[in-house]
């Protein structure tokens, strides 16, 4: 088996990405303001230009907008630099913190003409709620029946022109029609290792942290592509600096706050390490079934699928096949197995 170097300090993955959420409200200072701080995305960047550009010629609100991808890719992020770059206000809810019909009416109906609404976890709105959404979204309106029974009637409310924009890691979950009523889908990429060593650089100069080019790639490329990872493990090499009094942040520092919390140089941590040895030795390597590999790690099928697989298998140490999991002979090697068969 493979030992795991767990320990109090360690942080695995999915704390990163899933519990630095509450912590991005306090990292506040390191989010990107504008497009030109917001790093990476060439292409949905100059697509989202074009959009504001001629919405703001035209005096006119932007389309709706939907952003996709992983967590902690700057979903988020991208919508406050959109409000920022609209001049517009910006008003955040999300799926599940909208509970019934009124409440669309509610929040909208409070917004004014060209400002954003952004709706967080879109996936997770209630059916009866996002039939609301439509026409709400088409035709600026809600239809209301006042009166009971045969009397009762349906009179439409309109709303300001406002845009919407969505954010979801879970494209597939959205329906349909909710989906074709957004004009701009977005679909956010992983960071290469040199936009991820960029916006190392960028939060290090706001954090007041000293790190040279060399060891701010060499902590992005341990980042899973991903600026949320990047950022957490930028503040914990910044944390052990100042222990040691040290006032850069060196290769050695780094490479022990790595060891610290369970990270390798390939960005693998603690739990990648299990999912893969388990695989190995429990399951002769796979395949394995999606729910059996989550009870024997003991995590939720959802973090399994959603931060841990997307990575293995993007760096070549895990495959999906029809089958189930299977792990890939970089796996073995990695984890310093002989390669059986
Ligand atoms: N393009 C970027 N340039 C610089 N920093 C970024 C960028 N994208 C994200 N970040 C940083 O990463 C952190 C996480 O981003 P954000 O909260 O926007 O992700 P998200 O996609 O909304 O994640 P989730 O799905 O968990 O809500 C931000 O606080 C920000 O500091
Ligand atoms: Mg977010």
């Amino acid at each position: 088996m493979i030992e795991s170097n767990f320990n109090k300090d360690s942080l695995t993955v999915a704390d990163s990405v899933i519990k630095g959420r509450d912590n991005d409200a306090f990292d506040n200072k390191l989010r990107p303001r504008s497009f030109d701080e917001y790093i990476g995305q060439k292409e949905v960047k100059a697509n989202l230009r074009i959009s504001i550009e001629a919405a703001k010629k035209r005096g006119d609100a932007l389309d709706h907008i939907l952003l996709h991808g992983p967590p902690g890719l700057g979903k988020t992020t991208l919508a406050n630099v959109i409000a920022t770059e609209m001049d517009a206000n910006l008003k955040i809810t999300s799926g599940p913190a909208i509970e019934k019909p009124g409440d669309v009416a509610s929040i909208i109906s409070n917004l004014d003409e060209g400002d954003i609404l952004f709706i967080d976890e879109i996936h997770r709105l209630k059916p009866v709620v996002e039939e609301v959404l439509y026409t709400a979204m088409e035709d600026y309106g809600i239809d209301i029946v006042i009166g009971k029974g045969p009397a009762a009637r349906s009179m439409r409310i309109a709303l300001p022109k406002f845009t919407m924009i969505g954010a979801t890691t879970k494209l597939s979950m959205l329906s349909s029609p909710l989906r074709s009523r957004f004009g701009n889908i977005f679909k956010l990429q992983f960071y290469t290792d040199d936009e991820l060593g960029e916006i190392v650089k960028r939060s290090a100069e706001i954090l007041d942290a000293h790190i040279d080019e060399f060891v701010s790639l060499r902590l992005a490329r341990a980042a899973r592509q991903t600026p949320r990872i990047a950022n957490r493990y930028l503040k914990r090499a910044r944390d052990f600096a100042d222990i040691h009094n040290e006032s850069f942040i060196t290769e050695d520092i780094l490479l022990e706050t790595f060891k610290r919390i369970g990270v390798d140089e390939l960005g693998l941590d603690g739990v990648d390490r299990e999912i893969i040895s388990l695989i190995i030795n429990k399951f002769q390597g796979g395949p394995v079934g999606l729910s059996t590999l989550a009870a024997a790690i003991g995590e939720d099928k959802s973090t399994l699928e959603d931060i841990y697989e997307p990575f293995l298998i993007k760096s070549g140490f895990l495959e999906r096949t029809t089958r189930g999991r299977v792990v890939t002979k970089m796996a073995y090697r990695h984890l310093g197995h002989g390669l059986i068969g």
